[in-house]
């Protein structure tokens, strides 16, 4: 049994598997209508989720599947003291796999050692978001066409943001990579992702202040909101969370091929103008959300 935790969780080449599923199910979404039926998914999400949860479920539905869970912390008997273990250990007995979320690195990982059901890392805290990173990846390459020889540009909160740090560990293993790193000094990379993931594997990088400055180099540029749950000061929070606003100006210094993605919720960090730009494309990507987590499922429970 395979638990997801990590984007690097899976091998390169069962990403690869994974991608070319997930483009079959694009083409075919009929063919695998009914593929799940029987089969539950749980998803016990402590942490507040709109993409997220609701396309894990929204998957399962395709795939013929059924669905149960709760939303909230509040709602679940983590209220009462609870812990991930015993819920995990309860709930292997009602599901067949499980997407968590949790505001706690690490959570997802205590479950996996005590469940006997896959484990999926619907995000954990500023940890990681195996997910999303998939979905980036599939969006990348539907678009794109490649996953190697891009100058990758993380723009905003890439001290807190998860999706930015799993998304830096995946592209890190493609070839010809160059990222760009755009931030507030107090929102840069935490130093043991640039030491051990970028310097680690040799890959090119800068950091930089001013977005306009590097948007002409850019093939994807990765835009990411402010995370005023990790704050522990609303002042600092305040004063940062407008640092960087993408507007048609700056999408003039791009190239015509360029791709915005953005992991969405979008709070002020892109101006709606842009949303009609074609080089937008994160809300395609949220769709993409879908059809990889149909894959997952699949694979996960081994029915394909
Ligand atoms: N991208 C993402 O994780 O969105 P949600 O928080 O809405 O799930």
């Amino acid at each position: 049994m395979k638990h997801i935790i990590s984007p690097t969780d899976l091998t390169v080449s069962e990403l690869r598997e994974l991608l070319d599923l997930a483009e079959e199910i694009i083409r075919d979404p009929k063919k695998y209508s009914n593929i799940c039926h029987g089969k539950k998914l749980a998803t016990l999400f402590y942490e507040p989720s709109t993409r997220t949860r609701l396309s894990f479920e929204a998957a399962m539905l395709n795939l013929g599947g059924n669905v149960l869970g709760f939303s909230s912390a509040d709602s679940s008997s983590a209220a009462k003291g609870e812990s991930v273990a015993d819920t995990i250990r309860v709930i292997s007995h009602y599901a067949d796999i499980c997407a968590m979320r949790h505001p706690k690195e690490g959570a997802p990982l205590v479950a996996s050692l005590y469940s006997s059901i896959p484990i999926i890392n619907a995000g954990d805290g500023g940890h990681n978001h195996p997910t999303q990173t998939f979905t980036d990846l599939l969006t990348i390459k539907n678009l794109k066409g490649r996953l190697d020889c891009l100058t990758v540009g993380f723009c905003g909160d890439l001290k807190f943001g998860r999706t930015v740090h799993s998304l830096i560990g995946a592209l890190s293993r493609y070839k010809n990579i160059k990222f760009v790193l755009i931030s507030p000094e107090e929102l840069m990379l935490p130093a043991y992702i640039r030491e051990e993931v970028i310097e680690g594997n040799h890959i090119p990088y800068e950091e930089v202040r001013i977005l306009e400055d590097v948007m002409p180099d850019l093939d994807i540029l990765y835009m990411t909101r402010v995370q005023r749950e990790r704050f522990f000061n609303e002042e600092d929070y305040i004063r940062l969370k407008d640092t960087y606003i993408l507007d048609m100006k700056k999408m003039a210094l791009a190239k015509p091929d360029m791709l915005v993605l953005h992991p969405l919720p979008r709070v002020n960090e892109i101006a709606t103008e842009v949303d009609s730009d074609p080089r937008a494309v994160y809300f395609k990507q949220a769709q993409f959300g879908v059809y990889i987590r149909m894959a997952l499922i699949m694979k996960l429970l081994e029915v394909v």
